[in-house]
């Protein structure tokens, strides 16, 4: 076992060095055990860097919102992939959250990667990670992205319609393809299956015979049940029509041998998806089936790694009293929906704001809060609103706050670590890459 890192890119690491550090556990329950340890320390990370602006002084830019990065919580979740998955090899959805700390740690655990574009190639490939361990899982692909994809070496790819396959055969004919069929993802978060994958029949009466014309190496299937996927049953039926689609391969003298279940797990439902996952495997993939003809199983998962290890602080940048019955005010944050919070438009996120700090005093939950400092807190409602011109820049209509918060205070958000600091812009001239605080409790293997 040997350390990995207990903070990186912060001045006042020491501050965080006395915290006792456990050795990594040997099974998930024991991490959890210690969870209340890395809330101390994202506390800590939040306060020290809060503390050290002075609204009244400092340069534009420094007071700007932040995140908190758990890196313990990345490998408390790729722990628990492994405890249920283990026969699940996990491609991390790099689009999820594209921060290098994140795709290092993961690739140094040994997670390989999905990869949509180029620069998420380039970025894995960066980092030193071999092309091999990238599937480049997008179905529709500029011509240019697949000769570099050819030119990296990254032979693994997803198809779901015919022009593709002639785009595979003209720029990249020795590419490894898994066929992308659609699912039933209409209570997902974010439904892809609207955008992506073929049907059934399209898969087996049209793909694979054309892949066997253009003598393409069709490996596979894939899937992806929606991002933020609330019905399981949607996994049963699509690995039961993968099986379906290799065993027409079969028929056509085409052996296939990957399948990719794709992304949509989320760490609360885990229990459940896992559970699902690998009935549907035994069912459809038993292991007499899978080893006779040397089958493996990959994943993309991007928000079950991260969504929980990011906390965003923002500082109220503006204030408006309102005399209006049960809403004290519009508060404007230096954050909002063109920012970090693009996820309330973009990925139908809606993210609770806390109070992190009020009149100089820490709200940020758990352990320092007293029953006098309790007593104190009352609720107040208000209306948060980003930092642009645009009126469509409303963080929420009504969020309840246990301070009457004023401008200078700072507010946090839990859980933003999935399609958040990955999707910004720089509209209005709005920083568009906010900074990182790492801290991680964990020793890695
Ligand atoms: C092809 C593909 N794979 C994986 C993912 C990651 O999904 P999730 O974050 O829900 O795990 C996505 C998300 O859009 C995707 O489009």
């Amino acid at each position: 076992m040997a350390p990995y890192l207990e903070v990186l890119q912060d001045e006042n690491a020491n501050d965080f060095l006395s915290y006792e550090k456990p050795k990594v556990a040997d099974s998930f329950d024991f991490e959890r055990k210690n969870l209340a340890v890395a809330t101390d320390l994202v506390r800590a990370a939040l306060v020290t860097e809060v503390n050290n602006i002075d609204h009244d002084v400092c340069d534009a830019g420094d007071e700007d919102s932040f995140f908190v990065a758990d890196l313990g919580e990345v490998y408390r979740s790729y722990q628990l992939w492994m405890e249920k998955l283990p026969q699940v090899h996990p491609h991390y959805a790099v689009k999820c959250n594209t921060d290098v700390e994140v795709v290092k740690l993961l690739g140094s655990l040994g997670v390989n990667f999905d990869c949509a574009s180029k620069t998420e190639i380039d970025t894995v490939l960066g980092l030193g990670f071999d092309s091999l361990r990238i599937v480049y899982a997008n179905p529709c692909k500029t011509n240019s992205f697949i000769r570099h994809a050819r030119n990296v070496n990254v032979n693994l790819t997803t198809v779901d319609n015919g022009q593709e396959l002639h785009k595979l055969k003209k720029f990249h004919p020795e590419c490894d393809i898994l066929i992308r069929i659609a699912t039933d993802d209409s209570t997902a978060q974010c439904q892809l299956s609207t955008k992506f994958g073929c049907s059934l029949n399209c898969a087996v009466d049209e793909l694979l015979p054309l892949c066997k014309l253009l003598q393409l190496n069709v490996v596979g299937v894939a899937f992806h049940v929606g991002s933020g996927a609330k019905d399981f049953d949607s996994i049963y039926r699509a690995v039961k029509e993968a099986r379906y689609v290799f065993d027409r391969a079969e028929q056509l003298g085409m052996r296939m041998t990957v399948l990719d279940i794709g992304g949509g797990f989320e760490r609360e439902s885990f229990d459940k998806s896992s559970e699902m996952v690998n009935l549907s495997l035994n069912k459809f993939f038993p292991s007499t089936y899978t080893e006779q003809n040397g089958i493996r199983f990959i994943a993309e998962p991007g928000r079950f790694m991260v969504a929980n290890s990011f906390t965003l602080a923002t500082h109220i940048i503006a204030r408006r009293d309102l005399n209006v019955e049960g809403m004290e005010a519009m508060i404007y944050i230096n954050d909002g929906v063109y920012g970090n919070l693009n996820c309330i438009l973009f990925d139908h996120q809606h993210p609770t704001a806390k109070v992190l700090k009020h009149d100089g005093e820490v709200y940020f939950e758990d352990n320092t809060r007293t029953e006098t400092t309790d007593a104190k807190r009352k609720e107040f409602s208000f209306s948060i609103w980003g930092p642009t011109c645009d009126g469509l820049d409303c963080v929420s209509t009504k969020m309840i706050l246990d301070a009457n918060v004023q401008v200078g205070d700072w507010l946090y958000f839990s859980n933003l670590g999935a399609y958040t600091s990955a999707a910004t812009t720089s509209f209005n001239g709005f920083s568009s890459r906010a900074n990182v605080k790492y801290v991680m409790l964990a020793t890695l293997p």
